[in-house]
């Protein structure tokens, strides 16, 4: 077609009313939350982009698809349906469903890690680092120098260091069970990994006899980066590009809240039977059966339904634009991102948008905060609070990068409501001086940026 305008490929089909509260209730539920945003009902937000996972919208033949979920709990037919869908997909024999992406995490670690390992990765997520160093293991983070550089316009940031997992390797290999690689990049700005440096980094496993597993979490947006971004791709499906990815790696993890377009879910699988054996074993212990894994069956079918239309050609342009979209808005008004624009959500750079604020006072949540204060929309801080390590003489390690991440659920917000989030963003970033920082007064062990409590220090 020769129009300008990329459409939202569905039209809507049941709608859910938006909550409006005004700026004394909002007010009152950020003192009431200590200014953790986690800590607010979903009624007190008027457009959530906190996270795309497991927010977005289902089609109708995915709620057709959960009329027909089988509830035996050993050999569902749903199972075999999804493990089908998966096995097409991924290639790989053995398909584990878990309720979700860390649970897969946890299983996947919990059987092939000890204390003192190490697990190269791009970067991980904030689940999978905990996974990781709950067993006592190291999650290294080794992506290439670009993708630690908002500004650079490199076309796959996500991708891997490959000489630095070279070094890790060649150093000692036997505290390494396995790399890891995540698509796209979330903690670095929702960029891509492509398929060339997928080839090199499974040459480099191949190697030293390492597995590669992907964390496959946004699997087709990283396939349509492959499409448009990488040489001899544009004519190929985006589910072939995918097929072409799981073929480089030895299992994944897969958390269906994002690229399996499902509320709840996931799965893990992989080639080696033998530790599929010992990962369902301990799947029974705290997930469930291994033809359910904590899902219903109605769950398995929506994923399986889910996977056949991630890979649609017009949804992903649709999806990847519509990101972009909101980029180019804030971008044309002075506001900074990570360039370019990630496929599931918008990074907004706050060190140079509140360079009045030092790291040590939180400036991605205190934009965080503003975000809501003005407009009700609620971001996440991806940043100093989700990174930074507390120190043994109370400092703190500074993170890489402070961002505000708007991460666009699914098929579920209409382009009035990303131009209302602009506005929003746009506005907020024209009183900067006028934002605080924080400092936290309460936090917990890990995981601190879903509970802890912050309080502004007066400017
Ligand atoms: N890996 C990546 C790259 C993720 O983004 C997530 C979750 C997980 C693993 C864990 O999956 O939530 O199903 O257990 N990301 C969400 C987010 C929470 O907001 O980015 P899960």
């Amino acid at each position: 077609m020769h129009f300008q305008t990329t459409i939202e490929p569905f039209r809507i089909h049941s709608v859910e009313a938006i909550a409006l509260p005004d700026e004394n209730q909002r007010e009152t539920a950020l003192e009431r939350v200590h200014y953790n945003l986690f800590g607010l009902h979903a009624d007190e937000v008027i457009i959530d982009l906190l996270t795309d996972s497991g927010t977005g919208a289902m089609s109708s033949r995915q709620w057709a698809g959960m009329m027909l979920g089988d509830e035996s709990y050993a050999g569902s037919r749903s199972y075999y349906r999804f493990r089908d869908v998966v096995h097409d997909l991924t290639g790989m024999p053995h398909v584990i469903p878990t309720h979700q992406g860390r649970a897969a995490e946890r299983i996947l670690f919990t059987e092939t890690l000890t204390s003192g390992d190490v697990v190269p990765n791009n970067t991980h997520f904030d689940t999978t680092r905990a996974n990781v160093e709950y067993q006592g293991a190291g999650a290294l983070d080794i992506v290439i120098p670009e993708g630690l550089e908002p500004d650079s316009r490199h076309p796959f940031k996500g991708n891997v260091d490959v000489q630095q997992l070279e070094k890790i390797l060649a150093d000692d290999v036997h505290r390494v069970p396995l790399v890891m690689v995540t698509v796209t990049n979330n903690s670095g700005g929702g960029q891509p990994v492509s398929m060339a440096n997928l080839r090199e980094v499974r040459e480099v496993c191949d190697r030293y006899g390492v597995p590669l597993f992907l964390d496959a979490c946004r699997f087709a947006e990283n396939a349509w980066f492959i499409k448009t971004r990488e040489d001899g791709y544009l004519d190929r499906r985006p589910k072939e590009i995918a097929q072409e990815m799981f073929a480089l790696a030895d299992g994944c993890t897969f958390p269906a809240k994002k690229d399996g377009l499902a509320n709840i879910g996931g799965f893990l699988a992989m080639r080696d039977a033998r530790l599929a054996e010992r990962c369902r074993n301990l799947l029974i212990l705290t997930e469930g059966f291994p033809t359910y894994g904590g899902l219903a069956g109605y769950d398995l079918e929506a994923i399986a339904v889910g996977l056949e239309e991630v890979v649609d050609e017009h949804y992903l342009r649709y999806r990847i634009r519509s990101t972009a979209y909101l980029a180019e808005k804030i971008n044309a008004a002075g506001v900074p991102t990570v360039q370019p624009p990630g496929g599931h959500a918008v990074y907004i750079e706050v060190r140079s948008l509140l360079p009045h604020i030092p790291q040590t006072q939180y400036p991605a949540q205190a934009f965080v905060v503003e975000l809501y204060r003005i407009g009700g929309v609620r971001g996440v801080e991806i940043g100093s609070v989700m990174f930074a390590k507390p120190q043994p003489d109370g400092t703190e390690t500074a993170a890489p990068m402070e961002l505000v991440r708007l991460a666009i659920p699914r098929r579920t917000y209409t382009q009035s409501h990303i131009d209302y989030v602009a506005e929003v963003v746009i506005e907020a970033a024209s009183h900067t001086d006028e934002i605080p920082g924080y400092r936290i007064v309460r936090q917990p062990p890990w995981l601190r940026h879903f509970t802890a409590e912050f309080a502004p220090i007066p400017r």
